[in-house]
């Protein structure tokens, strides 16, 4: 029974990649300040990375600024407020962009150097 069990414990584990599809599950991020995203919700939630990656790029190489794809507009629609109202840290499971890479073990450096909270309570400049 217990090895019946097991097998089935095992094997049900081994399809959960394949039963959430191709990608990894998403967890529920706070929902965003305004009607809508900078680009169509599904393809944020898929693209941001490569989007942001880009963006980065064209102001490091070639100084086009106030593209879209902003980091510091993400943080402005995206703050979540904690219980004494001012935007939390990217180190807090509920930061928008935490809640979803804390979930999937996504690893990014970014705000090493970007702060992660809304332009005007930022307590450090990018
Ligand atoms: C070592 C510090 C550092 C790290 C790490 C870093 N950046 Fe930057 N980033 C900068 C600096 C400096 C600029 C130039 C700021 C400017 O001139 O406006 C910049 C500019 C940008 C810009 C263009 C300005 C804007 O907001 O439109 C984007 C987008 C951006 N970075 C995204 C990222 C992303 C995404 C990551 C993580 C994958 C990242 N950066 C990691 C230092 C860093
Ligand atoms: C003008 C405000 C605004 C800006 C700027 C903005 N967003 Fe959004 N974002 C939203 C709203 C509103 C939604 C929810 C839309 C919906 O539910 O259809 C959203 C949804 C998302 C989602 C999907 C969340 C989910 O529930 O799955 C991601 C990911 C996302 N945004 C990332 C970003 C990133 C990265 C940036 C910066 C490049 C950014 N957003 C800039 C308002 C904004
Ligand atoms: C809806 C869930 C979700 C939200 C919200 C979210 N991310 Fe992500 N992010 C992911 C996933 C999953 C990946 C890895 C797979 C991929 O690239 O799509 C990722 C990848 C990235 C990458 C690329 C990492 C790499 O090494 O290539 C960057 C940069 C990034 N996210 C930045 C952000 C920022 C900044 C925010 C908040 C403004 C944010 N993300 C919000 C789920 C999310």
């Amino acid at each position: 029974m217990s090895f019946r069990l097991g097998v089935w414990l095992l094997l049900a584990l081994l399809a959960l990649p394949a039963a959430a599809g191709e990608r990894v599950p998403v967890p529920q991020p706070q929902r965003g300040q305004g009607e809508a995203c900078v680009a169509d919700t599904e393809y944020m939630r898929r693209f941001h990375g490569d989007e942001l990656k880009r963006q980065r790029d064209q102001t490091l190489r070639l100084g086009i600024r106030g593209g879209k794809f902003a980091l510091s507009g993400c943080l402005d629609c995206h703050a979540v407020r904690g219980a004494d109202a001012k935007p939390v840290d990217y180190d807090d499971p509920r930061h928008f962009c935490q809640s979803c890479h804390g979930f999937a073990a996504v690893r990014i450096d970014c705000f090493d150097c970007h702060s992660a909270k809304p332009e005007q309570t930022a307590g450090r400049s990018k």
